[in-house]
């Protein structure tokens, strides 16, 4: 009887001790990360706007109604900026020097169907959103962006960093360019595609480089470079 008890014993604190171990190695590997991340939609490849209307219709849009925008043109928005478009190379929407990605996107999320508010950060090789911070920051955007009031209403903002070091280890001095570069590809087709889906859009260089990276919870090694409000126009254009 005693022998029988001291088995279930062993075995509970066998069990209990396996437990523990296993909940130490997911959380080292990430594992708790994943409740995290939100998968996003499926881009589509084809739509109903031609390239050509596009580019003639691009303006910079900065009266928006105060309305939500979907998850779906949300991914598109992320896919055309910087989602995977060759899944064997891994290469991407927007040209990179070196094929060596140095930028980022952050989106402050204020106003999506079935997004919480905060700030979440673009997992460009799995096209997935990692919850960066939650709350609302768009006014405090605003605020970094010297008050441009207009982006008060916009449902989505993406804020673009880089991390200079992946891409200047290679080119040097130069690849401080190519970095530049490579945002206004980026930024571009975000434009575009904000067309495409009857959304607006405008670029804004205009923002306190400190202050947007302190609010956003940006890394030491990151650098804000581009913002772009995204909404829903007031007006047809
Ligand atoms: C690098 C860059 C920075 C810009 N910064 C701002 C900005 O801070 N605020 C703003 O309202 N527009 C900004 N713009 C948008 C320009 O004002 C706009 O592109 C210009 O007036 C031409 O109008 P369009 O875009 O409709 O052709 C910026 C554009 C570029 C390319």
């Amino acid at each position: 009887m005693r022998a029988k008890h001291a088995f279930t014993l062993i075995l509970i604190l066998l069990l209990f001790g396996g437990g523990i171990l296993l909940l130490f190695n997911d959380q080292k590997k990430g594992g708790s990360m994943t409740m995290e991340l939100i998968k996003l939609p499926e881009p589509k490849k084809k739509g109903e706007v031609s390239l050509e209307e596009a580019i003639a219709r691009r303006r910079s849009i900065r009266d928006f109604k105060d309305t939500a925008i979907t998850i779906e043109a949300l991914s598109q928005l992320l896919w055309a900026g910087q989602g995977v478009t060759d899944k064997i190379n891994m290469f991407r929407s927007a040209p990179s020097a070196g094929a060596l990605y140095p930028l980022e996107i952050y989106v402050v999320v204020a106003n999506v169907f079935g997004l919480e508010q905060g700030i979440y950060k673009y997992k460009p090789t799995t096209h997935e959103l990692l919850i960066h911070r939650i709350g609302n920051f768009r006014t405090k955007l605003m605020h970094e962006a010297l008050w441009q009031e207009w982006m008060s209403r916009c449902p989505v903002i993406f804020v673009y960093s880089a991390v200079f070091e992946r891409t200047t280890w290679k080119y040097g001095k130069r690849g401080v360019n190519y970095v530049f570069i490579e945002v206004g590809h980026s930024a571009q087709n975000v434009c575009l595609q904000s067309v495409a889906l009857g959304l607006g859009a405008t670029t804004v260089g205009a923002f306190s480089d400190e202050g947007v990276k302190k609010l956003v919870g940006m890394g030491s090694d990151e650098e804000p470079l581009y913002i772009i409000p995204i909404g829903v126009p007031l007006s047809k254009y």
